[in-house]
């Protein structure tokens, strides 16, 4: 049993440090244009989801959002922010943005509105 528990110990610290080795030098391409491993992308969207799940206010917790001025100050934000990749309503996406392995999607019609649920995880739903 002792010698189980040594070699796990000794593999696991293999495995780190071998997995730190992989980032630290950069072995992993991890470039929008690439695309991922089989698995890595599916790894990255559920941090991306849990960390934002984990993270934002209760559905209670939002604002009014149909506030003018919660409006516009999100739609200042978004163009500065965001529209460089995801393009303002009406207007196509940069060769760069085209070329992200996926590409960012279109700011979808509703953006135009105003109505909630626009982005995706923003908020927790469950
Ligand atoms: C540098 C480019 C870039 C910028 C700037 C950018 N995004 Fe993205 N965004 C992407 C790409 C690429 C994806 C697709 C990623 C994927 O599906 O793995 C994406 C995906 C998304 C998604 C969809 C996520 C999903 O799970 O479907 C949302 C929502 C989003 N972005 C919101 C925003 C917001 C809000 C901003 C501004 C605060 C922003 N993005 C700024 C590149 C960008």
């Amino acid at each position: 049993m002792r010698s189980f528990l040594k070699a796990t110990l000794i593999w696991a610290s293999i495995a780190a440090v071998g997995a730190f080795l992989v980032v630290w030098l950069g072995l992993y391409n991890v470039s929008a244009r690439q695309g991922h491993l089989p698995g890595v992308s599916w790894v990255l969207h559920n941090a991306y989801r849990s960390a934002v799940w984990l993270r934002a206010p209760s559905e209670d917790e939002v604002p009014e959002l149909s506030s003018p001025s919660l409006i516009a100050l999100g739609r200042r934000h978004y163009q500065d922010a965001c529209a460089f990749c995801h393009a303002m309503p009406d207007q196509s996406r940069s060769q760069t943005a085209l070329s992200m392995l996926p590409a960012p999607r279109m700011s979808p019609k509703r953006f135009r509105t105003g109505s909630r649920g626009t982005c995706t995880g923003s908020s927790r739903t469950a």
